[in-house]
């Protein structure tokens, strides 16, 4: 390097003469208050931080483009999908669930699958899992469930029997704890998974025809995930193995790309579905709903600076662009107030205009002032309606995506159940229909040991008895055998 750094300077752009050296009375006297640039720099140091996410902490981030790759357009009017080549720039960041910024990349968790598409008509913010299925169904279950998987309230550390207690409760959860106990939830690094939408949300096309769909991100890659030995040696090993890995792939330009495939039922099929298609708690099937492949992403950039463009990403469920709505599914529903509320408090009421969370197109609206705000439209009008130009709403091109609901009481109740809905039936397909006898007999193993981490004698019951044996009775028989239950004490 030639040509020469530049000088230090403060804050506010002052040269400093010295990045060692305290301002003091005399080599050996005190320093002093009037050392402003030392002031400064501490003061700075010790609001570092934002607060974390609430869970979801610990991500790593990437940038690339999302392409179309098949026409859409009998489905949704989105304009970033609307033609075939076309292209638009993302940011994804793929994250674990419970761990905090700190914890191992290969510990057994489900992994986030966070995408923000910048699109001519705002940002659209596809806030997935690399599972296609969720723990619970209600929002109203999401914070006990997240508490059950942290730590526990006395002396701080993670707690196996909390989360069997959770879960043995909760037969809703059987599908994804299947997922999660085999080796899908210890995937080998970020590149090898799948993302899912998980949720289901609604498309409509400029016809204003609905359907209900699904997102499923196909890595190109192939699956490929560690054992449970492998994910709790590379703990010892590195730590960050999944985010270095994410890093030095693309780094060396070898760009991981996913392919989005669709899955799209008609508007009118929900109702009378065999089980409730907004259960997050269930897949739809294939052979029902083909996976229709319509586009392709690729991560081919590194952030430049983890904290702006990683650390303060704001993805949000409620950042939905026209022609993509949200659907009765509750999760989806419990979520759209959630992010936003998150961010406020993470990043202050104007995040939606640091760099990485801006939109690629203007912002007009009436809201104002707020701390760190910098965008703003001079002196346009700072109320509507008005008489002097201010942005006017469009009701005619733009209309909330709404549904039929029937005349009902307001009430607080479970899902309506359609003639197959049941917890244990879809895991228990996934178990004897789709998992190899390799996967079959990981599965058992791993549910076997994280039972034994703890976990009480009446929960390990209740996890065999009620749970397991409720998936299948082979797996329930193998679980009960490498725990070590008697037939006598179950
Ligand atoms: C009603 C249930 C849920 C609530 C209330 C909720 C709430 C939240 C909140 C408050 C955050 C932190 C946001 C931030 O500060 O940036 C978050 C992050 C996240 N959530 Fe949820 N969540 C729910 C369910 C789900 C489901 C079902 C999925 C997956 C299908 C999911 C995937 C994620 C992901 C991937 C992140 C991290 C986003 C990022 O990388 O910044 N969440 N959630």
């Amino acid at each position: 390097m030639n040509s020469q750094p530049p000088t230090t300077t403060t804050d506010t752009g002052i040269p400093v003469s010295s990045d060692e050296y305290s301002l003091t009375v005399g080599a050996g006297g005190p320093n002093l208050l009037q050392d402003t640039y030392l002031i400064e720099k501490i003061a700075h140091f010790s609001r570092e931080r934002v607060p974390d996410r609430v869970y979801h902490v610990k991500g790593s981030g990437a940038f690339g483009y999302f392409e179309v790759t098949a026409d859409v357009t009998q489905w949704t009017k989105a304009a970033f999908l609307n033609k075939i080549g076309k292209r638009t720039p993302i940011l994804a960041r793929i994250s674990t669930v419970a761990g905090e910024e700190g914890y191992p990349d290969t510990d057994r968790d489900v992994r986030g699958f966070a995408l923000k598409f910048y699109t001519e008509e705002g940002n659209y913010d596809m806030v997935g899992n690399n599972t296609p299925v969720f723990f619970v169904r209600d929002p109203m279950k999401f914070p006990d469930f997240i508490h059950s998987q942290e730590r526990m309230p006395d002396n701080g550390l993670r707690d196996n029997n909390m989360q069997w207690d959770f879960w043995t409760l909760s037969p809703e959860s059987a599908h994804q704890v299947t997922v999660l106990m085999s080796d899908r939830g210890t995937p080998r690094t970020l590149r090898h998974l799948n993302g899912y939408s998980s949720d289901t949300y609604m498309w409509q096309n400029a016809g204003g025809e609905k359907f209900w769909v699904k997102y499923h991100f196909k890595t190109e890659q192939g699956i490929q995930n560690m054992t449970d030995a492998e994910a709790r040696a590379m703990k010892a090993e590195d730590l960050d193995y999944h985010r270095r890995d994410l890093w030095e792939a693309i780094g060396r330009q070898d760009y991981p790309a996913w392919r989005l495939e669709m899955q799209i039922m008609p508007y009118e099929d929900a109702a009378d579905y065999r089980f409730n298609p907004f259960d997050i708690t269930k897949v739809w099937p294939h052979k029902d709903y083909p996976a229709i492949p319509i586009g392709r992403m690729v991560f081919n950039r590194n952030p430049e600076n983890f904290f702006a463009q990683v650390v303060q990403a704001g993805f949000e469920v409620s950042n939905m662009v026209p022609g993509i709505g949200p659907s009765p599914d509750r999760m989806v529903l419990g979520r759209m107030f959630a992010y936003g509320d998150s961010q406020r408090y993470r990043t202050g009421p104007n995040y939606g205009q640091l760099p990485v969370n801006r939109p690629l197109g203007e912002v007009h609206n009436y809201n104002k002032d707020g701390p760190m705000r910098f965008h703003h439209h001079g002196n346009q009008p700072v109320y509507a309606p008005n008489s002097y130009g201010g942005p006017k709403a469009d009701a005619q091109r733009y209309r909330d995506p709404s549904w039929f609901v029937e005349s009902a009481e307001i009430m607080r109740t479970a899902y309506q159940a359609h003639r197959d809905d049941n917890d244990f039936i879809q895991p228990g397909m996934l178990y004897r229909d789709v998992m190899t006898p390799t996967d079959r007999e990981h599965l058992a193993g791993n549910i076997a040991w994280h039972l034994k981490q703890g976990v009480e004698h009446f929960i390990q019951e209740r996890a065999i008895n009620d749970y397991w044996a409720r998936v299948d009775p082979d797996l329930g028989a193998r679980v009960a055998r490498e725990i070590g239950l008697t037939a006598a004490s179950r």
